[in-house]
């Protein structure tokens, strides 16, 4: 994609749109409201118009009709790994090393257990302060669950939207057991070098574990390239599964025959339907599943995946690196007069798909936003509003129209009678 000197302006956002080769796929979704602004799709995507066919195949003619004998006839059975597979495209995985199955949460518990099983000699975990608060209670409990051998070192950032990549490598030494970080970052959107940290991680003797949550389906990584150990996401954000969407883990092919995963779910066995009461471990990435596959929301997800792979996370990538841009510039121009700042990183490389910007009002600017004037962005304590923006479907027209009404919202000082942010109190 050329480069591009950005100006204010619908006129301008429209000129955009005209360019952008990915424009059609925003018609391949349902968008019930046209004038609402939806800048979400980094917490929850957009329904895809060929899940609404699919789920209604799967619920008349599979479930309705097949019944029981969909899990072979229908491909119900397969589907964690087809559907982990075709992720594994988006990742940069070769078949066989996903399966998409239970939530983040509990994936990250699987990968997390098993790193640790896995060095048995080490007592640290490193992440940092960004990280999201499932990994980092995950981490705990699983410290808690090894007798508190070990301690978790969560890497300090100065500025509140960068980490200092030389901060990560002085705390990864050789007492380290698994680093672990989400890429990108879930508040600023900072992007790690997932490469360099992970080679950093391997020559001291360390596992890494990346929740991509934030990255997949918008932001390229090479799994199997990087050589990365373990990585889990879910699937509701830019894979545009549903809300809580079956999530995904990887786990790299040299460790397969090494690691088991901490649930011995009947799905986990070489041959479950045997009903065998002695455990033997499936060979390959079967042994990270867990019980059955939730099918109905398993269905869901598949559409949007092959939009994804139709669409290329090269052409994906651009798009978003273009629309995060955009953002970077408006609000510089429009909004920063206002009292608003960039909360993400200038630097393209270093940021993932979404951009927060920043004001001390924010919460209530926010409230403001929703309610009155039809744009959805998630608040993200204490400053910060994040601008989601899915390179599938949102338009540089919508991008221009969030941030004049973010503007429209202070200048008209309509935020004014909404509450001051507090805390929940538990
Ligand atoms: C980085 C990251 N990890 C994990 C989660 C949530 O995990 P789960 O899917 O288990 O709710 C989120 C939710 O937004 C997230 O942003």
């Amino acid at each position: 994609m050329k480069k591009i000197t950005f100006q204010p302006g619908r006129e301008f956002a429209l000129q955009l749109d005209a360019e952008d080769e990915l424009a059609s796929y925003r018609d391949a979704f349902v968008i019930a409201e046209p004038d609402v602004i939806y800048l979400d799709g980094n917490s929850l995507g957009r329904l895809p118009k060929r899940t609404v066919e699919r789920m209604q195949t799967v619920i008349s003619q599979e479930w309705g009709q097949k019944l029981i004998l969909g899990w072979r006839e229908a491909g119900w059975l397969d589907a964690p790994k087809r559907l982990g597979d075709k992720i594994g495209r988006l990742l940069g995985a070769v078949p066989g090393q996903i399966v998409a199955i239970d939530s983040t949460s509990v994936n990250l518990f699987k990968c997390t257990m098993a790193a640790l099983i896995l060095r048995p000699d080490r007592t640290r975990i490193v992440s940092d302060v960004f990280n999201f608060p499932t990994d980092v209670y995950v981490f705990q409990g699983c410290m808690r669950l090894f007798g508190n051998r070990h301690t978790l070192h969560l890497v300090p950032s100065s500025d509140g939207i960068t980490i200092d990549q030389q901060m990560v490598f002085d705390a990864i030494d050789e007492r380290i057991a698994l680093v672990s970080f989400s890429h990108p970052a879930f508040k600023s959107c900072f992007a790690y070098d997932v490469e360099a940290i992970t080679r950093r991680a391997h020559e001291a003797g360390a596992l890494v574990l990346w929740d991509l949550s934030h990255a997949v389906g918008a932001v390229p990584v090479e799994l199997d390239l990087w050589g990365v150990d373990f990585a889990a996401g879910c699937s509701y954000k830019y894979l545009n599964g549903g809300p809580g969407a079956p999530a995904w883990l990887y786990v790299r092919k040299g460790l397969h025959d090494k690691v088991l995963s901490p649930i011995w779910g009947w799905f986990t066995h070489r041959a479950p339907f045997l009903f065998d009461l002695e455990y033997d471990p499936a060979e390959g990435i079967s042994r990270f599943l867990c019980g059955t596959p939730p099918m109905l929301s398993m269905s869901a997800l598949e559409p949007s995946l092959d939009l994804l792979l139709e669409a290329g996370l090269p052409r994906l990538r651009a798009k978003s690196v273009r629309q995060t841009s955009y953002v970077v510039y408006l609000i510089d121009k429009v909004l920063a007069p206002l009292g608003f700042w960039v909360g993400s990183p200038r630097d393209p490389a270093r940021r993932g798909a979404h951009v927060l910007v920043c004001h001390s009002a924010a919460y209530r600017i926010n409230c403001a936003l929703v309610e009155e004037l039809s744009a959805v962005a998630d608040f993200r304590p204490p400053n910060g509003i994040r601008l989601g923006l899915s390179p599938l479907y949102t338009s540089f027209e919508e991008i221009w129209e969030a941030v004049d009404r973010l503007r429209r919202v202070v200048v008209e000082e309509r935020y004014v009678k909404y509450p001051v942010y507090s805390q929940p109190a538990n």
